[in-house]
């Protein structure tokens, strides 16, 4: 694999030497560019010497009149590590102002970024929507390490270890045979809500990380996906068709009408399980509204999963998550057999921080057994759940 690796001006910078190393142990070819401001902290000899002079950092003063498109055309990965909060908000506006920023806009291979930056500039509203946009079109996104940072905050923000860097980049940009090719995927992901007046509702803690891991994980396994998704603050992988609901009656309906076209369909979605009988249009209001507040009568809502798992035709798999606080195996086995479920993703929510966190540690169980996952990134727990429904959607 061609891999070239961009090179911001972060203190990580020199970290960069050794993932050229990484890639080249890998039996990867390697070409460096960096931005003006890395070359305050690693000079551009460095890497050419590593690289046998494949080390750039002008748009001008190069002998190749175009160098971004040439290194673009040249490369199959390009991994920027570290990546600075202004490369990245440069990359999701679609600034071209250096050879970095222009090779990165015209890129058609899998991008990768690894953030390093402080603590505050990484958990800043700017930098989390730059890389939402950035994840939404796609690019490959590493968590930083969290720990003691150069400017003395503790706090994720940490170049990750470079061969770690290097692994992850050739798990996911080596070509490797497509196993949903062709296949069309139904995901249920997010909260709904229910209301109860103009302006209260009842909802949950879902965030719909879970359901987006999912969706990139089965697009990335060739599949066409459908996401039909409650309100959510986070945006979905760009290459899938995106149905925005907001209660459990309106996901109900979008997933019975989709249904029928698809080969797998996996409820991640957080539906609430009831729903106040009446909505009341207008607010209700303290005093005048009193009995209506106190006594809200609830009814249940539809079971999408169950009713998805027990209209499924021949060949048609169906996959359901289930958050259990206690005996989390034996709950998940019934709701397996009770909502005629193909898999169930069993997690146990009293043990880890789920909603809203990066990781997950989960177990599969099918009428076959259970395969218990350690802790893992919500990305690699998706390419797990894809990599299990491909191998049932193989033998169905
Ligand atoms: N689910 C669904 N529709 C519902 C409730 C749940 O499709 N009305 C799906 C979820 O998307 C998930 C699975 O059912 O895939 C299990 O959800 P969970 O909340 O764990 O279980 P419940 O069925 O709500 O049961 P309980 O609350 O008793 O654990």
């Amino acid at each position: 694999m061609k891999v070239l690796i961009g090179v911001t001006g972060c203190i990580a910078a020199y970290r960069a030497c050794e993932l050229v190393r990484e890639f080249q142990r890998a039996g990867h070819e390697v070409s460096v560019v960096m931005t003006e401001a890395a070359t305050r902290f690693v000079g551009l000899e460095t890497f050419a010497a590593l690289t046998q002079g494949h080390a750039k950092v002008s748009l001008f003063e190069d002998e190749d009149p175009i160098p971004h498109i040439a290194l673009a055309q040249w490369a199959d990965a390009f991994v920027v590590a570290p990546c600075t909060a202004n490369v990245c908000a440069k990359a999701a506006s679609g600034i071209a102002d250096d050879l970095l920023t222009s090779t990165l806009l015209a890129c058609t291979c899998p991008i990768f970024i690894a953030p390093a930056m402080n603590v505050h500039m990484y958990e800043s509203a700017a930098t989390q929507a730059n890389l939402d946009v950035l994840r939404a079109r796609g690019v490959h996104v590493l968590s930083p390490d969290e720990g003691y940072l150069a400017c003395g905050e503790v706090g994720p923000g940490k170049l990750p270890d470079p061969k770690s860097i290097a692994q992850w980049v050739c798990a996911h940009a080596e070509k490797r045979p497509q196993a949903l090719s062709g296949k069309r995927v139904l995901v249920t992901s997010g909260p709904t809500q229910e209301p109860i007046d103009a302006v209260r509702f009842i909802s949950n803690r879902s965030s719909g990380k879970m359901g987006a891991a999912i969706v990139s994980a089965a697009l990335d396994a060739g599949a066409c996906v459908t996401v039909i998704s409650g309100p959510v603050a986070i945006s979905y992988d760009a290459r899938s068709e995106v149905i925005s609901v907001m209660t459990a009656e309106e996901m109900f309906q979008a997933a019975r009408k989709a249904f029928a076209e698809v080969d797998v369909a996996i409820c991640v979605a957080a539906v609430a399980d009831i729903r106040p009988e009446s909505a009341s249009a207008g607010k209700l209001k303290k005093g005048r509204d009193d009995e209506a507040l106190a006594c809200i009568s609830l009814v249940p809502n539809p079971d999408i999963l169950s009713w998805l798992g027990h209209h499924k035709q021949e060949g048609q798999v169906v996959v359901g998550f289930a958050a259990e606080t206690e005996d989390v195996v034996a709950f998940a086995k019934e709701k397996l057999a009770s909502k005629g479920a193909d898999m169930i993703v069993a997690n146990d929510v009293a043990a880890h921080e789920v909603f809203g966190a990066d990781d997950d540690v989960v177990t599969l169980i099918t009428e076959e057994g259970e395969e218990e996952l350690g802790r893992l990134s919500k990305d690699a727990v998706a390419n797990e759940v894809i990599a299990a429904i491909a191998s049932m959607t193989a033998n169905s």
